[in-house]
């Protein structure tokens, strides 16, 4: 059977639930140290691309060497709203994520919870802070996928390091189901449980009534006087390496 030309596969990968497209070379590299399965790798500038690997990542050379098409700049400038400045791009498998699985995992590393968040640039920051601190995944609820193209970019591929997950619902689970919120007990006081949901809420309201009122623990990360909040996936990391420090 005849291809179809690479604009329309890389436009129907956008859109494909089983496949992910990944822009730019620094997701590209961690998506290749975790494993992705790369269908396709396209680079306008093969040299270029030669010499980005060299310098940050020698170790994915057998993944990629013979594998990337060079194609001609102003095919590349098609294949995506905003082509990214490192002229690599490529389509990827989503792995499956088992959300139960994730959840029912006996490590005491926390899962990030993320509860409806409407930025996927602080999707991505999240998922990036919680693979840098070994957090056991991410499950995020809401309309917005954390694999999407600026999700993955902000995240530089990251969600491949562990498991990350969409939930219609606030997952049911037998983790400590802790609400990292404006108005809970201060850090650096609070001792997080091993295994516990980390909840992280929306960027303008915060967390919901209905989680606020399932939570078992209430923190929050002491600010000065008169800021408002933390950027969401800023309140993450900050979470997550008191735990990493507490361990
Ligand atoms: C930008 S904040 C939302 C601010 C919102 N106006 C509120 O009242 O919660 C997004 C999320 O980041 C987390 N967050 C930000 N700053 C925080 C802080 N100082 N303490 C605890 N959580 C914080 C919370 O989970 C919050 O729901």
């Amino acid at each position: 059977m005849k291809q179809k030309p690479i604009e329309d596969r890389f436009h129907n990968a956008r859109n494909d639930p089983s496949l992910v497209v990944i822009e730019g070379f620094h997701p590209l590299k961690h998506a290749v140290r975790f494993g992705a399965e790369l269908l396709e790798v396209v680079s306008r500038n093969l040299k270029e691309l030669a010499a980005l690997q060299a310098e940050y990542a020698p170790d994915i050379a057998n993944a990629i060497d013979g594998r990337v098409a060079a194609i001609p700049d102003e095919v590349f400038a098609r294949l995506g709203p905003v082509p990214p400045p490192t002229g690599v791009m490529a389509i990827a498998r989503r792995p499956n994520v088992d959300l139960t699985k994730l959840l029912a995992d006996l490590k005491p590393a926390p899962v990030i919870l993320l509860e409806n968040p409407r930025n996927l640039f602080n999707i991505g920051a999240a998922v990036r802070a919680a693979a840098a601190a070994g957090a056991a995944g991410v499950v995020n609820t809401g309309n917005l996928d954390p694999w999407k193209p600026a999700a993955l970019t902000s995240g530089v591929g990251l969600q491949f390091a562990m498991p990350v997950a969409q939930s219609d619902d606030l997952p049911k689970c037998d983790r400590p189901l802790v609400a990292v919120d404006l108005g809970g007990e201060t850090l650096p006081d609070f001792h997080l449980p091993d295994r516990a949901l980390l909840a992280f809420g929306t960027e303008r309201q915060g967390l919901s009534q209905e989680l606020l009122d399932l939570a078992d623990y209430r923190v929050s990360i002491p600010m000065e006087n008169g800021v408002s909040s933390l950027n969401l996936a800023c309140s993450v990391a900050v979470i997550l390496y008191h735990w990493k420090m507490g361990q």
